[in-house]
């Protein structure tokens, strides 16, 4: 059902430097901030040839981020996103399986304008999934 490794979301503390590091540093090509209100967060992404990387900084007082980079004051990795085709009947199978679909189970829209959801990482190995349809 998934296809490919669409980003890896990276929660960090000083979105400039973070974004600089992996301009210079690493020499990748950086888009510019973007703000994304609906989902509390502004983010970088970082084009890579095979997937993304997304960096994620906090915006406003109830970003969900905010608690994250308190108990990671360092920054870390926030959640992988895979691919799907059908959203709706990927959800309805993650539930038949007993996999928990965070907030009331409808997809949202994503920070690439595309129907999302996200996976309580309790039922996958510690790790918060995003599903985007492509
Ligand atoms: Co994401």
């Amino acid at each position: 059902m998934i296809g490919r490794l669409n980003h890896v979301a990276i929660a960090v503390p000083d979105l400039e430097a973070a974004a600089a590091q992996y301009e210079n540093t690493l020499g990748a090509v950086v888009r510019p901030p973007q703000d994304e209100p609906d989902h509390g967060v502004t983010v970088v992404f970082i084009e890579l040839p095979n997937t993304k990387i997304e960096l994620l900084y906090p915006l406003g007082e109830d970003s969900p981020i905010k608690g994250f980079l308190e108990k990671n004051p360092a920054g870390g990795i926030h959640h992988l996103c895979y691919e799907v085709e059908d959203i709706r009947a990927a959800s309805a199978r993650l539930s038949a399986e007993g996999a928990r679909v965070l907030g009331d189970g409808e997809p949202k829209i994503g920070a690439h304008g595309k129907p999302v959801l996200f996976l309580h990482p309790k039922d996958f190995n510690g790790c918060l999934i995003e599903l985007e349809q492509v």
